[in-house]
């Protein structure tokens, strides 16, 4: 367990607020921008919820103001399996202390039996907030239509290919199909959503945005790149080089295995640093 520890440190920050925040500064140092995740998902009862969305509210409060208070969170920490009334009354807590001081918070989009749930509690939260956005994921045959609802709506989209097993009945299984989806997706946002984030490491995908958003003349200001911590940082500071705004997902805490393990199931590289070090 200890190894593991050790080598879930490549993707995680740390264990807490301090130590992703000193981070955040790093990154900040180098024109790159953050959002900070506090690990930890399904919750089953209300006190859990209730110190989730504190531990929130705290550290939107702990951000220090030269860097962006901008956070992910998880509706499943915050009481989605419980009750809906719960969570956005929770999710609405974090976001009057997003708004107090300033702050962004990403709705994280999680396995699709709370997609349809989720994007309802961000459309009811979007009328009394502009401070919150979602994430899309590309793989779902659903989302062309939520990204057609959301550029509608002018929402904050976070696009992404989507992390967890899904059956063919509800996502394309095929790494071809989900990137033609994602570039679909992509498109659609680029040219008339809310800036957009393109959250990817598929350098397919990456120079694909850039040849086509310079082919449009969409400006690199209207939208925003994202990766994970821990992966492909050399991209990230070649990216804000050429002008790109670029921000690192930073996820901290002690509940670090689930978001760990997906990580290495995504990619073969993840799996052989893991042996590397396990075996060095
Ligand atoms: P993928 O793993 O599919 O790899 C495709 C190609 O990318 C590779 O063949 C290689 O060319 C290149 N590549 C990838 N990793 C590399 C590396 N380390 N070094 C070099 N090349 C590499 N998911 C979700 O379901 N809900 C969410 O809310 C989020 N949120 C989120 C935020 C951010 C900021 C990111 C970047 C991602 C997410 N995700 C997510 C995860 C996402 O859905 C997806 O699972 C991962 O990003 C993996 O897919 P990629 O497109 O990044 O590359």
């Amino acid at each position: 367990m200890k190894a593991l520890t050790f080598l879930a440190r490549r993707f995680v920050a740390g264990e807490s607020p301090q130590e992703a925040v000193r981070v955040g500064e790093r990154l900040r140092a180098r024109g790159i921008h953050a959002t900070f995740d506090k690990l930890g998902e399904d919750v089953h009862d209300q006190d859990a919820a209730a110190r989730a969305t504190s531990a929130s509210c705290e550290l939107l409060r702990l951000i220090p103001s030269g860097i962006e208070r901008n956070i992910s969170i998880k509706m499943s920490s915050m009481g989605q399996e419980i009750s809906r009334d719960l969570c956005l009354a929770n999710v609405s807590q974090i976001l009057d202390v997003a708004r107090e001081t300033g702050g962004f918070v990403r709705l994280d989009m999680e396995g699709s039996k709370l997609t349809e749930s989720t994007i309802a509690i961000f459309q009811e939260l979007r009328k009394r907030y502009d401070n919150v956005g979602i994430v899309l994921q590309a793989y779902l045959h659903r989302t062309p239509d939520d990204v057609k609802e959301a550029v509608r709506r002018q929402d904050r989209v976070r696009l992404c290919k989507g992390a967890y097993r899904e059956p063919a009945s509800v996502a394309h299984q095929d790494m071809a199909e989900i990137r033609k989806a994602y570039v679909a997706c992509a498109h659609e946002l680029l040219a008339n959503g809310n800036y957009p984030a393109i959250a990817t490491h598929d350098e397919e995908l990456v120079s694909e945005t850039i040849a086509w958003t310079r082919a449009q003349a969409i400006a690199p200001k209207r939208f925003e790149f994202q990766m994970l911590y821990g992966l492909r940082s050399s991209r990230w500071q070649e990216l804000v080089a050429d002008g790109f705004n670029m921000r690192v997902y930073v996820p901290f805490g002690t509940h670090w295995v689930p978001y760990f393990y997906r990580r290495l199931r995504e990619r073969r590289e993840n799996l052989l640093f893991v042996f590397r070090n396990l075996f060095r």
